[in-house]
């Protein structure tokens, strides 16, 4: 008998909203150096949380996770009640848990570029229009410009604040007014920089049930490699978006690590001083050197290079550090994003980066 599928029919194929997405490959290989690339911590975790992990026995790793037991406590560090708080595998699944839950074919879904490319991905995958909405050559907040997009169709917004990889952040409390003025979706205020800014909009959605915000693990915490953040919202809306989580997304190994980790908040507060200070001087730096930035509230600057850009990654990876070139995302034309760490690793990026500029000969690179 002719198999039906040597004719070729009713092969495999994935739904076309997945077709048509692209493939996200963030540039993991060959990380070896000092890596203020990729905006993670750069000390790595407290050293409690090392010492939990060389304690973890046989039974816990065969046991399936309770994260619920974690949920209480990391709830407690946040001041908010259990219910309004779900643990996620990292923010990444925070984003495609939301997508799930309220977007459908057809939707409309608002991001600001340029922007975290995670929040354009997972909602495109689920069959909704992803509109962008471009911020102008200062990357501000484009608050009138997004509210002007708004249809009866848009279910979700999605604002990273501060935002990546621009460190620009807007206040809070315009971002709770939009959330108040676009009832019929979900906004989310992605707070994975929330250390190194000290501003939120956490507790809001009491008022304002469509709300939802975002903490990683992943930055200040240095927990990147376990994936855990947790998604935040109003009690009755939160409990939707748990349906369609497994119970299990967060491994053992992550949990009773936040738990270290939040036991450790002097660990934190003295790497993020650190990191703020960093941050001055590199910005105070451009300044001098008249090297365009863009003032950030995260833990990262962005710069503009112009065509000095490519030479400026190379030979800064000849001195052993590592740091992203943007240049391919909306308006950064040329930019190069640089995280800061501790005192020793940036003064270490400032010795190199004043060589490097010497070596390209860029004293003179304005580019406005
Ligand atoms: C704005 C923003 N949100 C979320 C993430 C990812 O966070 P997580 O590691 O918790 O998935 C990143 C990582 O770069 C980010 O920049």
């Amino acid at each position: 008998m002719r198999s039906r599928f040597a004719r070729g029919l009713d092969m495999l194929e994935a739904r076309e909203s997945v077709r048509n997405l692209p493939t996200y490959h963030p540039p993991l290989g060959g990380r070896v150096g000092l890596r203020l690339d990729f905006n993670e911590n750069t000390l790595g975790c407290s050293p409690r949380v090392l010492a939990r992990l060389r304690e973890i026995t046989a039974e816990e790793v065969a046991c399936y996770p309770d994260r619920e037991p974690v949920e209480a406590v990391v709830a407690r560090h946040l001041g908010i009640d259990s219910q309004e708080l779900l643990l996620t595998n990292g923010v990444d699944e925070a984003i495609h848990l939301l997508c799930e839950t309220f977007l459908e074919p057809g939707d409309e879904a608002l991001i600001v570029v340029p922007t975290f490319a995670m929040y354009g991905i997972s909602a495109a995958a689920t069959g909704a229009r992803v509109l962008s909405v471009p911020t102008d050559a200062e990357f501000r907040f484009p608050a009138s410009d997004l509210l002007s997009q708004v249809t009866p169709r848009t279910r979700l917004i999605a604002i990273a604040n501060p935002n990546n990889p621009t460190g620009c952040a807007a206040e809070p409390a315009i971002l709770v007014e939009i959330a108040r003025s676009v009832p019929q979706a979900a906004i989310l205020v992605d707070e994975a920089y929330f250390e190194f800014y000290g501003h939120t909009a956490l507790r809001q959605w009491r008022n304002v049930p469509n709300l939802f915000v975002a903490r990683t693990f992943s930055k200040a915490y240095g927990l990147a490699g376990l994936r855990i953040g947790a998604l935040t919202g109003n009690a009755e809306r939160v409990p939707l978006v748990r349906r369609v989580s497994s119970p299990y997304n967060v491994n053992s190994l992550a949990l009773v690590c936040v738990l270290a980790a939040l036991e450790d908040e002097n660990y934190i507060r003295h790497y993020v001083s650190q990191v703020r200070e960093g941050r001055n001087e590199l910005q105070r730096e451009f300044s001098q050197r008249g090297i365009r930035y863009w003032p950030s509230e995260a833990n990262f600057v962005l710069a503009s290079f112009g065509p000095l850009k490519t030479a400026l990654i190379q030979s800064m990876r000849a001195r052993g550090i590592l740091v992203r070139d943007r240049s391919g995302d909306h308006g950064c034309e040329g930019c190069v994003r640089i995280t800061l760490g501790s005192a020793e690793q940036n003064a270490q990026l400032l010795r190199a980066l004043r060589e490097v500029l010497a070596e390209i000969g860029a004293k003179g690179v304005v580019v406005k």
